[in-house]
């Protein structure tokens, strides 16, 4: 098989690539390891950036966002029995985001590509197993599908696996930098059928730790909780996870200021925290995109929002290259990714940093995250600061 951009991964990065790829008259093949189901229900991020819906309309692949997502204008930040609005629009000049599951974003993709005639191929159940020669003119993917290996011969290669898949690996060791941190901690994340009870997220520093409440509809709650690593989610009843819930999220006045409404769990998992960057994004013919090239930790919810800022930064840059030859965007696409993906590694560090519990931290530190808090709460430089990184900084 041949194609001008063989696209590893049907993630976020790897779907939303090839469709912009396909409206520029760029020729490509997603090969996804998994199959159509699992990708479709894996439950991952929830809230877009401005910039996100904007791409996703521009590309025609927003009509049920437009419909379904919840636009939201700002966020509760809840500590020491206290909640504090951070408004986004009149810090941002007019920008909020928008609650629509990645999982429907994968589903709508999906839809498109395969309903469309001419579309390119998406092929599940292809396992890319090496990327042979990305620094040459001619790259090659070989993958397994149903027993047999085949290989995709292409001019370019977007390894847009995340961060598990096998393109991060094929640049040589002596041509990277990576940079890492991981954290004491992992979120408990449950999926419950029950209206959410508020109107906005809620991030809640407690000093039992952390806890988020978020939502995926008028009637189904999103809700983390800060838990030890290496947590069997077995571990937790129900009726523990709302008890530990309701306590990180009690206001001072008790149940008469504000309740968390209780209802069936429907799915729970634990995710690690960690901070991840690969330097370059680029090795030769091979482009890293997404969690491939760099992980954040969830709080601040930038992992899904910086996958898009680099596959249309990657898309324009192909597209170039198809329409005059040139390669300049080309050579540019890791040091303009990079630029962003840093902001986003500093913004999602500040908050984990600032709302969760260490195990061994002390007093002082307590002190520290409540007066960061309370600098939010109360100066609107700083709350601004929060605001515009919230909502999403450029796309370049
Ligand atoms: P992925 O979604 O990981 O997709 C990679 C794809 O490649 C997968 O389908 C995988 O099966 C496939 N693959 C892997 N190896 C191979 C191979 N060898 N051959 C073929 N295919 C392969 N981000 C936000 O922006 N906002 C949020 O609110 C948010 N919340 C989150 C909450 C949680 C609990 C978690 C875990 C993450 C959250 N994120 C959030 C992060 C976000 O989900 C990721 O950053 C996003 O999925 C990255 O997309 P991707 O396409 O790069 O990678
Ligand atoms: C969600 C996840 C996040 O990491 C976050 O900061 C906000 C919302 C969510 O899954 O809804």
């Amino acid at each position: 098989m041949r194609t001008t951009v063989g696209i590893i991964g049907a993630g976020p990065a790897g779907l939303l690539l090839a469709r912009l790829l396909h409206r520029a008259g760029v020729d490509c093949v997603v090969l996804e390891s998994r199959d159509r189901a699992y990708v479709e229900q894996r439950q991952r991020a929830g809230i877009l950036e401005q910039g996100t819906v904007d791409v996703l309309r521009e590309c025609g692949a927003a009509e049920r966002l437009d419909r379904e997502g919840l636009p939201h204008q700002g966020i509760e930040l809840r500590f020491e029995g206290r909640g504090h609005r951070v408004d986004f629009p009149s810090a941002t000049g007019g920008k909020s985001v928008t609650v629509y599951a990645q999982t429907e974003i994968v589903k709508d993709l999906v839809r498109l590509q395969l309903a469309d005639p001419g579309g390119p191929p998406l092929l599940f159940g292809a396992e890319a197993v090496a990327i042979e020669k990305p620094d040459s003119g001619a790259p090659v993917i070989r993958f397994r599908r149903e027993g047999r290996e085949e290989t995709l011969s292409c001019d370019f290669v977007a390894g847009c696996d995340g961060f598990h898949g096998i393109a991060r690996r094929a640049v040589p060791a002596d041509r990277i930098r990576t940079f890492e941190r991981t954290y004491p901690y992992s979120w408990l994340g449950v999926l419950a059928d029950v209206p959410p009870s508020c109107e906005e997220l809620i991030y809640a520093r407690h000093r039992r730790g952390f806890a988020l409440h978020s939502m995926r509809s008028p009637q189904v709650s999103r809700l983390y909780l800060q838990v030890p690593n290496d947590t069997d989610p077995a571990d937790w009843s129900d009726e523990q996870i709302w008890d530990e819930l309701s306590a990180r999220f009690a206001l001072d006045g008790g149940d008469a200021a504000w309740r968390l409404e209780r209802g069936p769990i429907t799915a729970t998992s634990v995710t690690p925290m960690r901070s991840f960057v690969q330097e370059p994004m680029r090795h030769g013919r091979l482009f890293l995109a997404g969690d491939a090239a760099h992980i954040v930790p969830p709080t601040g919810a930038k992992g899904l929002n910086l996958a898009v800022g680099d596959v249309v930064t990657l898309a324009r840059a192909l597209a170039q290259h198809h329409t005059t030859g040139s390669t300049e965007l080309l050579d540019g696409y890791s040091a303009t990714c990079l630029a962003r993906v840093w902001q986003a590694e500093r913004f999602s560090y500040f908050m984990t940093d600032t709302l969760h519990r260490r195990p061994e931290q002390t007093p002082f530190e307590d002190r520290l995250q409540i007066a960061q808090l309370d600098r939010i709460a109360t100066s609107r430089t700083a709350s601004a600061e929060l605001a515009e990184n919230y909502v999403g900084l450029p796309l370049s």
